[in-house]
């Protein structure tokens, strides 16, 4: 495809980072009743990879959010919850989990929204971070890279909704 511009991240470094993760993830949930609430539908293909990495018992829901119109690539600030979880929170540690963070505004709003609920504890989860364009004070607690301001697809990640079933991250070229 003609938008495919340099590849940030290959099959093995993906799944080495996602490894190295779960790995530090079972270290820190090991005595909790963790519950993966990832954010569809960016995260679907990185939480398929992670839950299987994290080797304890836990429990796996999804959010849909959104805060992108058509094909944008800028956040409009508002986050909208198009599917929220359905059952009670409280006996659990919950880590959200997302595939990117740009502004802060969907991490920070899910984690409002959730943490108003109650839960035994509250965390978050990113495989990739891009710092320089954070509109809020958002702070993610287990980023698995830190990038720069570069919109890329692939591995869940789409443009338009597509290239998610791409398993390499690379820059998208307009
Ligand atoms: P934020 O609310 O601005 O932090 O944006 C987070 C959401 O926007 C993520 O859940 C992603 O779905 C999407 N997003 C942000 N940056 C990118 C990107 O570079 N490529 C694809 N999706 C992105
Ligand atoms: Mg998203």
């Amino acid at each position: 495809m003609e938008h495919k511009g340099e590849v940030l991240f290959n099959k093995d470094q993906i799944k080495e980072m996602v490894a190295e993760m779960g790995h530090i993830l079972t270290e820190e949930y090991r005595d909790k009743n963790l519950m993966v609430i990832s954010l569809l539908k960016g995260a679907f293909v990185f939480t398929a990879d992670l839950i299987r990495e994290i080797k304890l018992p836990l429990v796996v829901e999804f959010m849909t959010t959104s805060s992108y119109i058509d094909e944008s690539t800028k956040s409009t600030g508002f986050v909208n919850i198009l599917q929220d979880v359905n059952r009670d929170i409280r006996a659990f540690d919950i880590l959200i989990v997302d595939d990117i963070i740009d502004s802060g505004y969907t991490m920070k709003h899910v984690y409002d929204v959730l943490s108003s609920r109650g839960p035994k504890s509250i965390k978050t989860c990113t495989l990739l971070d891009k710092p320089s364009r954070r509109q809020t004070e958002f702070e993610c607690d287990y980023v698995g890279a830190k990038i720069d301001d570069y919109f890329i697809v692939g591995y869940g990640l789409n443009l338009g909704d597509y290239y998610r079933n791409e398993d390499h991250i690379f820059v998208y070229k307009e």
